[in-house]
C-alpha cells in the first residue's frame, strides 16, 4: 500500500519522521463553513453520516483545506447503538437522543451485536469511497466508541452531566452493566474489524467518559473491555500492521495501565504532561495529544507558543512516537484560520526534534 505521506503511521510505530504529524479530533465539523453547507444539503447529521457520498465529502474538507497528516472517517460513535435498534436522532440544541434506552433486565436481554456489513454497511461503503478519494495522499483513521462510553449513552438515552442512571446501574446491578459491556465489546470488535477490512489504516477507540469512574471501576468497566478489543482486532503484521490508539479523556491516573494495554498509542488530554505520560508509560507506546482545545480561541502568537510548549514537553530528539492533536475535539466556535496556524506551527517547529 503506497502512501504519499505516511508520517502519521511512522510516528505511531515510533519510527523516525521528519516532523511531528498532526490531525485533530473533530477536524470535520461545524467550525468549517463547507461542513455546514454539506450538512444543509444532507438535511440532518444522520442524513450526512448515513450517506457514503456526503461522508466522503466532509471527511475530505479539512484535509483539502489544511496539510493534515491523517484523515478521520466521518461518522459518529453512536451509529453502533443505533444499529442495535435504539434509534438515534440528533435534536437541535440538545444533542443525541435514543428513542429506546437500556435500563432494565428486559432491554438488556434484547440487546444484540449488529452485523457491521449489514446494519452499518453505509460506514464500510464510506470507508471505501474515502480511500478512493484520498488516492494515497494520507492515511485514513477508523474509529469506534469504547464499550463503556457507548453504554453511558445507551443507559442514559442521550448525553448527561451526572451519569446518574449509569452509576446507579453500576453500583446496584453491576451484572446488568457487564452484560451491556459484553455486547458492546463484541459489537465494537466486529465493527472495527469490518472497517479494517474496508480499508482504514489506523483505528482509534474513543473512551470519552471512562474518566468519570473510580480507579477500580475504570479498570473493571472500561479498560478491561478495551484490552479485549485490542487483542481481538485483525490488525495484520509487520509494516502493514494497523496501529490502535486508545483515548480515555481524564486518564491521568491510569497512564501506566494504559501503556500496558497492548495498543500502539495512547491519546491523552491536556491535563496530563506529555513528559510525565512518557515516563509513566516508560516509552512503551506512542503518544497522541494534547493541546487544550481552548487554545484555538487565542491569538496567533499564543496558538504558536502553546503548540511549541506541547512539542517541547514531549521532547525526544531524533525519534518518532508523537502525534500532535488536541486533548479533545475542535470546538464549533473556532475560527478556521486558527486551525491553519496550529498545523503550520507544528510542522515547522517540530523539525528541530527530528534531525
Ligand atoms: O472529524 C472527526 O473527528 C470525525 C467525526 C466524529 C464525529 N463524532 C462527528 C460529529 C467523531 C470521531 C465523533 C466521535 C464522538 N461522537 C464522540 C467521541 C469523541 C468526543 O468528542 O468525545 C462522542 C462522545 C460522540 C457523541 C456525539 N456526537 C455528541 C455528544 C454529539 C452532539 C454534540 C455536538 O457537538 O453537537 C455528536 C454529534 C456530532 N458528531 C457532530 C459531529 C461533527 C456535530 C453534529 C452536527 O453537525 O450538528
Amino acid at each position: 500500500m503506497h502512501l504519499d505521506n505516511d508520517t502519521f503511521l511512522r510516528a505511531l510505530r515510533k519510527q523516525k519522521t521528519e516532523y511531528t504529524p498532526i490531525w485533530l479530533m473533530r477536524q470535520a465539523g461545524r467550525y468549517l463553513p463547507e461542513y455546514m453547507a454539506t450538512r444543509t444539503k444532507a438535511g440532518s447529521f444522520m442524513g450526512l453520516a448515513t450517506s457514503p457520498q456526503f461522508a466522503t465529502e466532509v471527511t475530505l474538507q479539512p484535509v483539502d483545506r489544511y496539510p493534515l497528516d491523517a484523515a478521520i472517517l466521518f461518522s459518529d460513535i453512536l451509529t453502533v447503538p443505533d444499529a442495535m435498534g435504539l434509534d438515534l436522532s440528533f435534536v437541535a440544541g440538545e444533542g443525541p437522543k435514543f428513542s429506546k434506552a437500556v435500563r432494565d433486565e428486559e432491554s438488556v436481554r434484547a440487546l444484540f451485536s449488529p452485523d457491521p456489513t449489514e446494519k452499518l454497511g453505509y460506514v464500510m461503503e464510506a470507508v471505501k469511497q474515502i480511500r478512493k478519494a484520498l488516492n494515497g495522499r494520507i492515511p485514513l483513521i477508523g474509529f469506534s466508541g469504547s464499550p463503556f462510553t457507548l453504554a453511558t449513552y445507551m443507559v442514559e438515552g442521550g448525553s448527561t452531566r451526572d451519569f446518574r442512571l449509569t452509576k446507579n446501574m453500576l453500583y446496584k446491578r453491576p451484572d446488568l452493566l457487564h452484560k451491556i459491556l459484553d455486547v458492546n465489546c463484541k459489537a465494537v470488535t466486529d465493527y472495527l474489524n469490518a472497517q479494517i477490512e474496508a480499508g482504514v489504516q489506523a483505528v482509534m477507540i474513543f473512551d470519552t467518559w471512562g474518566g468519570i469512574l473510580s480507579h477500580a471501576d475504570y479498570l473493571e468497566f472500561s479498560l478491561d473491555y478495551m484490552e479485549r478489543i485490542v487483542q481481538s482486532l485483525d490488525v495484520g503484521t509487520d509494516e502493514e500492521k494497523v496501529p490502535v490508539i486508545l483515548f480515555t479523556k481524564g486518564s491521568g491516573a491510569w497512564l501506566k495501565e494504559l501503556g500496558n494495554s497492548g495498543a500502539e498509542a495512547i491519546g491523552v488530554d491536556w491535563t496530563v504532561g506529555l513528559k510525565q505520560a512518557r515516563e509513566a508509560m516508560e516509552d512503551k507506546v506512542a503518544l497522541q495529544g494534547n493541546l487544550d482545545p481552548a487554545v484555538l480561541f487565542a491569538s496567533e502568537d499564543s496558538i504558536r507558543c502553546q503548540a511549541r510548549k506541547v512539542i517541547d514537553d514531549f521532547g525526544m530528539v531524533g525519534q518518532g512516537g508523537h502525534v500532535f492533536n488536541l486533548g479533545h475535539g475542535v470546538d464549533k466556535a473556532v475560527l478556521p484560520e486558527s486551525v491553519g496556524i496550529l498545523v503550520d506551527e507544528v510542522h515547522k517547529y517540530s523539525r528541530k526534534y527530528h534531525q
